[in-house]
């Protein structure tokens, strides 16, 4: 079996962290945006990160290059084709609106250039799509809430709220109101935690939120009562584990603790998280953990059968697109 023919769901993927230099390049130059770069050469090797935050800077500080709609159908397009190579049938888009906002470019533009590209997806590439909007848990509450409702006029193309950006000192609970929010709208729930967090921050996304999904959940393992919750509940776990190499959560692929987390009945999926400056797009994703954990294929189709079924599709959806 081909890993990349093996059929997947991507469900951790920031559409911002698909902007590969060259197309970063392309679009500063469309734009008239200066680079602090001298070239795409330059560029990738500023991709090396200390943590979380030094990945941060330089990521939001790239997306100045994003500003019209056909910037963002241009970004969403080519993910989805790479994305297809690879074997992804499915896939669950994050988007970070107030890292537009704040820019200047209204929410409005970012959500009609990534539509344009997702509802050409399935004829064009063969894959479904599902947007999931995330609040950026360094800003303020009030900010996310203002968020939230600028996207009302948008709701029918975004399936879901998500929490990212910068963990420690941001917990869950500071965004309890906007997630009754959202879900009084019927929006799905999930949010990035325990990836630099310790295992409270998990605890809260699930007591406090609410979320049906948690986003990375690496640091889980340090806390049994908690693995105890989540293997009762079947609450997902979106893995990232060249992230966690990258961003330095773990120092070796090898020493990733997918395996362990397998053993002990957690339902794990392995995503991309950001896959331009992560080193792979999902495909690679399974090769590595192939490699370096040595997973043999059946564990490799549980975590493609578990995407599946961690996702948003409906039942008839899933069998269709497994
Ligand atoms: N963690 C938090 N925020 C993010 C990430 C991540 O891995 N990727 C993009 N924004
Ligand atoms: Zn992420």
């Amino acid at each position: 079996m081909s890993l990349a023919s093996l059929p997947k769901a991507e469900l951790h993927l920031h559409i911002e962290g698909t902007l590969e230099p060259e197309l970063a390049f392309e679009l500063a130059a469309r734009n008239g945006v200066d680079l602090p770069f001298a070239d795409t050469e330059a560029l990738r090797k500023a991709y090396l990160f200390e943590d979380l935050q030094s990945f941060l800077d330089l990521y939001y500080g790239l997306m100045a290059v994003l500003r019209t709609e056909e910037d963002f159908e241009q970004l969403a397009d080519a993910y989805l084709g790479r994305a297809a190579e690879q074997g992804v049938r499915h896939a669950e888009i994050f988007f970070d609106p107030q890292a537009h906002t704040a820019r200047g470019v209204p929410i409005g533009t970012v959500v009609e250039g990534l539509s344009a590209a997702l509802s050409k997806s399935v004829e064009r590439h063969g894959v479904s799509t599902r947007l999931i909007m995330c609040f950026l848990r360094d800003q303020s509450a009030e900010s996310a809430m203002q968020t939230l409702e600028s996207a009302k006029p948008y709701l029918d193309r975004i399936v879901g709220v998500g929490l990212d950006s910068a963990e420690v000192g941001n917990p869950a609970s500071k965004f309890r109101e906007v997630y009754e929010a959202a879900g009084a709208l019927g929006l799905r729930k999930v949010a990035h935690a325990g990836e630099e967090g310790d295992p409270s921050y998990v605890w809260e996304a699930l007591d406090v939120l609410g979320v049906e999904r948690i986003d990375h959940g690496l640091r889980c393992v340090e806390d049994p009562a908690l693995v105890e919750r989540l293997v009762r509940d079947r609450v997902p776990l979106t893995l990232c584990p060249l992230s966690n190499v990258r961003l330095r959560a773990i120092d070796v692929l090898e020493d990733h603790p997918l395996p362990r987390m397998m053993d002990a009945g957690l339902l794990c999926t392995v995503n991309s998280d950001d896959p331009s400056y992560f080193g792979g797009y999902v495909g690679d994703t399974f090769h590595a953990v192939h490699e370096a954990l040595a997973l043999d294929h059946e564990r490799l189709r549980e975590l493609a059968r578990n995407s599946f079924v961690a996702s948003f599709l409906d039942d008839d959806e899933e069998l269709r697109s497994r």
